[in-house]
């Protein structure tokens, strides 16, 4: 929180714990939907390499998970964008 009168930060943990599993979260999300992309284009062009990016898909789904499981304990929401893409996509497997 920015106090404008002083114009000092003030870090509340909790805030940033927060802040960070969001956005930690996001991205995982988003490596997900990024590997899933590059599976699609490789099994068209480079079909040697998909079993690799398949396997990558998988950690990020689990960290995905783990992301979001840690989030409620700590008041953290998931993103409304994504929040039902979510659910379904870090509980693939
Ligand atoms: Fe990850």
């Amino acid at each position: 929180m920015i106090n404008s009168s002083s114009k000092s930060v003030t870090r509340d943990p909790d805030v940033t714990m927060r802040r960070i599993l969001k956005v930690n979260h996001a991205g995982e999300f988003g490596a997900i939907r990024i590997y899933g992309a590059q599976i699609l284009v490789a099994r068209r062009l480079f079909p040697d390499i998909v079993p690799a990016l398949e396997e990558m898909r998988r950690d990020e789904i689990d960290h995905c998970r783990l992301f979001r499981e840690a989030m409620p304990a700590r008041s953290a929401t998931v993103v409304s964008w994504h929040s039902g893409a979510s659910a379904v996509l870090c509980s693939a497997s």
